[in-house]
């Protein structure tokens, strides 16, 4: 039978064993001291008391150590960093988990997903932006209707106020609740609608300065709106019951995300929410379309997710009389407005955009080039660009480069302190699949600290109008190669 006392201080050494980090041996000075008092509480009642007391502190710490390893997985971080990271949450949503009935309301089977839906629509509620995925990229989303919900959007992505936002709806009627009393929907409008939403499609629509803030459309006439797919956007729209703008989630300037990581990396610390429902499966920004002028033809200012091609098809698939099918224009491809280019209102003109921290380099590979510009020979430009960047220290190059295409099955030249990090946008003939890699590509290069990144050009059909029209705003220096 051991006395109290000895219990005591052996619990004590057990404790303090415990309390250690492995390999769990006591701090010799402290194991003394312990000892000392121990003796001293075989004589006196308090030392034995203040003892006990000592034995059941270190007990409780170490049970709610236990208790916060087995239900916190930040324990490891310091008390700020925990702080830090539970105020500032990546939520998983589950995308296969949500449907929507014939009105548009959204139900949803999981409970974890439905938990981070409520989060996040309570932060929009309380006019704090969040972070949602679409099915184009990530989206920053705030109140349309509200100003200082949509003025946190300005700050959050350091973005300048003259760049108007769109306004995401959920469903049909909500659109109609924006609209002027007075517009009549063109006929290209409705079929554009029944064929692309809810999807990667944007449409000008009058604004109504009694509905929309002046900060969304940035006192434009117009408003751009459109129903995203994604279901976990739609779903949030549809709780909150309120249109939601939303640019991209990026830093104004920077490629679009196109995962919650991708956002993380970029908005951490600025954001409550970031809703995670994975990759987004287009991966370039909607299509945004003009067809309010007079002359009723289709401008496409920004190319996007949904193709020229398809909405030509859609066009003359709904339209009997042929001569009222209206021309689809793309800017700068078909038409150039030097007025509209000085404006921010004609997506990605007036300011730096898609832009990595490494400067981007285009290769063209296959179209010609202009007048007097003699292309190199593929290798011997390779070989050359150290030299041209840095010749005295070791250069870590990005290439994006098409899977199948010459440049993308060349054996790049091995050259003294240089390193190819090669990232892959997809076969030549499938320009959906490098249209959803093109910024994960930039970023993840990026990320791991390339020193320049050189990317493939691609044939601008389909997506390939899109991704060249980023492409050309990323990079700083357009060269010619042949093979
Ligand atoms: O796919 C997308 O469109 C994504 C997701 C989040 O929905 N959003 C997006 O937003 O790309 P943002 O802000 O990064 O690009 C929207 C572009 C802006 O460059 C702006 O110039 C143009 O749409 N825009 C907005 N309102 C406009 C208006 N009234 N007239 C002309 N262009 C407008
Ligand atoms: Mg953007």
């Amino acid at each position: 039978m051991f006395s109290q006392h000895t219990q005591v201080y052996r619990g004590l050494l057990r404790e303090l064993k415990r309390s250690s980090l492995p390999p769990h041996k006591i701090n010799p000075a402290l194991s003394s001291n312990f000892r000392r008092l121990a003796e001293q509480a075989r004589r006196s009642n308090s030392v034995l008391e203040d003892l006990t007391n000592a034995l059941i502190f270190l007990a409780a710490q170490r049970e709610h150590r236990v208790l916060l390893d087995r239900y916190n997985p930040l324990v490891d971080l310091t008390a700020e960093e925990r702080i830090h990271a539970t105020a500032r949450r990546v939520l998983r949503c589950d995308p296969t988990s949500i449907s929507f009935d014939s009105t548009g309301k959204p139900k949803v089977t999981s409970q974890d997903t439905l938990n981070s839906l409520s989060i996040a629509a309570k932060n929009l509620v309380d006019l704090q932006p969040v972070a949602f995925p679409t099915e184009t990229v990530y989206g920053l989303g705030a109140l349309a209707l509200d100003s200082s919900a949509a003025s946190c959007i300005f700050s959050v992505k350091g973005r300048p106020p003259d760049n108007p936002l769109i306004v995401h709806v959920s469903s049909p009627d909500m659109l109609h609740t924006l609209l002027p009393s007075s517009f009549k929907m063109p006929q290209s409008y409705e079929l554009l609608m029944r064929r692309f939403w809810p999807g990667a499609l944007t449409l000008l629509f009058p604004s109504d300065p009694n509905t929309i803030p002046s900060i969304i459309t940035a006192n434009q006439p117009t408003v751009a709106i459109r129903m995203p797919s994604h279901p976990v956007a739609r779903a949030l729209i549809a709780l909150v019951n309120a249109p939601v703008a939303a640019p991209s989630a990026n830093s104004s300037g920077k490629p679009s995300p196109t995962t919650a990581e991708h956002v993380r990396r970029d908005l951490s610390g600025k954001l409550n929410v970031i809703l995670d429902g994975g990759a987004c499966d287009v991966g370039l920004e909607s299509t945004v379309v003009d067809g309010l002028q007079e002359d009723g033809k289709i401008r496409v200012l920004r190319p996007g997710g949904i193709s020229v091609e398809d909405i030509q098809e859609t066009l003359q698939e709904g339209i009997q009389d042929h001569a009222l099918i209206p021309q689809v224009l793309v800017h700068r491809r078909d038409y150039r407005d030097k007025e509209l280019e000085a404006a921010p209102t004609t997506p990605g003109m007036k300011y730096r955009h898609y832009s990595p921290a490494a400067p981007v380099t285009l290769l063209m590979t296959t179209s010609a080039p202009p007048e007097k510009v003699v292309p190199s020979k593929a290798e011997s430009f390779l070989i050359s660009l150290k030299n041209e960047i840095k010749p005295s220290a070791f250069v870590k190059f990005g290439v994006l480069v098409l899977t199948n295409s010459i440049l993308g099955t060349l054996t790049f030249p091995v050259v003294d302190g240089v390193e190819w990090l090669r990232y892959e946008l997809g076969p030549v003939d499938d320009p959906s699949v490098t249209a959803r890699r093109l910024f994960d590509g930039l970023l993840t290069l990026d990320q791991q600290g390339v020193d320049m990144i050189l990317i493939e050009e691609v044939t601008e059909t389909k997506e390939g109008l899109a991704i060249m029209n980023r492409v050309r705003k990323a990079a700083s220096e357009v060269r010619w190669i042949t093979f």
